[in-house]
């Protein structure tokens, strides 16, 4: 799986270097293409978790940059599922508004599912609507889950052949592991997912030529079973107990086997945000007709 690489370690795919270039053309983008409004983005964050804020303030500050609109919406943890609903349908039918995040967790007493449905299909920027996993599931994608879409874009740019390759991937949310595996798939790798009732993952893990962590859990795969010359992607974001950000993956002694690897922070994270700004810009488009 290396790509003429003859060095010992893995090298390390600098997902932040590589956002800011996709971020970058669709700043051009937009300039080449804004009439009579630009793209906006509708990011709503209910209550005062402090990992959301700092996502919700990338995601505006991302906006800011490359010149999409940003709306923001700050609700207080008390707000009823019954006002958040209000609100998402009286952003569906704002023509200045092209896309919707709300930012999950929400509050436990705020039923996400019913949350994400209400969001319009064609402005469901996160990928998360049913309508948007369903088309992705039948090979039609559309609006992309962003972190999924993320994970794609870094290995195309490594320029790995997926066609064929056994990628397995560890965490079968709705929101990463469940759509990574349908992008995979509809590029034709062949996709084992393991998840928090398969017994051992070492042996799957030892056998990935593409690996895929998304499990929420620091140091749960062990250097060791990385199978030498793979490509291994850490989606985690978890605080160790030293107070630092860590992934799923124990990254040096995964390094000394892998081929490629991501860094945490600065691998999958910039990703998503600009997965996200690219959702937006096609929603936009198909709003305006372009
Ligand atoms: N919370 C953590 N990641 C995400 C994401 O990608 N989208 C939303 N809406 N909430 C999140």
């Amino acid at each position: 799986m290396r790509k003429s690489r003859p060095m010992k370690t893995a090298g390390i795919i600098d997902g932040k270097a590589i956002a800011n270039a996709i971020q970058a053309k669709l700043k051009q983008q937009i300039e080449a293409q804004s009439g009579s409004r630009p793209p906006g983005l509708a990011v709503v964050l209910v209550g005062d978790d402090s990992a959301s804020k700092i996502y919700v303030n990338n995601k505006r500050i991302a906006c800011q940059n490359i010149g999409i609109k940003s709306h923001s919406y700050d609700l207080d943890t008390n707000t009823t599922q019954s006002d958040l609903l209000q609100l998402i349908d009286d952003l569906n039918q704002n023509p200045e508004v092209d896309g919707i995040l709300v930012q999950l967790p929400l509050p436990e007493h705020i039923d996400s599912t019913i949350v994400i449905g209400r969001i319009a299909a064609s402005k469901d920027v996160d990928g998360f609507h049913p309508y948007n996993v369903g088309r992705l599931a039948q090979r039609i994608p559309l609006l992309r889950p962003c972190t999924p879409a993320g994970v794609m874009a870094l290995l195309q740019h490594i320029e790995v052949d997926v066609l064929g390759r056994h990628a397995v991937i560890i965490g079968a949310s709705n929101h990463v592991g469940r759509p990574m595996a349908l992008e995979l798939l509809l590029q034709g790798a062949t996709v084992s997912v393991c998840h928090r009732f398969t017994p051992d993952i070492a042996p799957f893990v030892a056998k990935a030529d593409i690996l895929i962590a998304a499990a929420g859990k620091p140091g749960l795969i062990k250097g060791e079973w990385i199978k030498p010359g793979s490509v291994v992607i850490d989606v985690g974001m978890n605080r160790a107990t030293d107070g630092k950000l860590c992934g799923d993956i124990e990254f040096e002694a995964a390094a000394a086997r892998a081929a490629w690897i991501t860094p945490v922070p600065g691998g999958v994270g910039p990703m998503t945000v600009a997965m996200l700004m690219s959702n937006t810009v096609q929603a936009y488009q198909a709003h305006i007709g372009a």
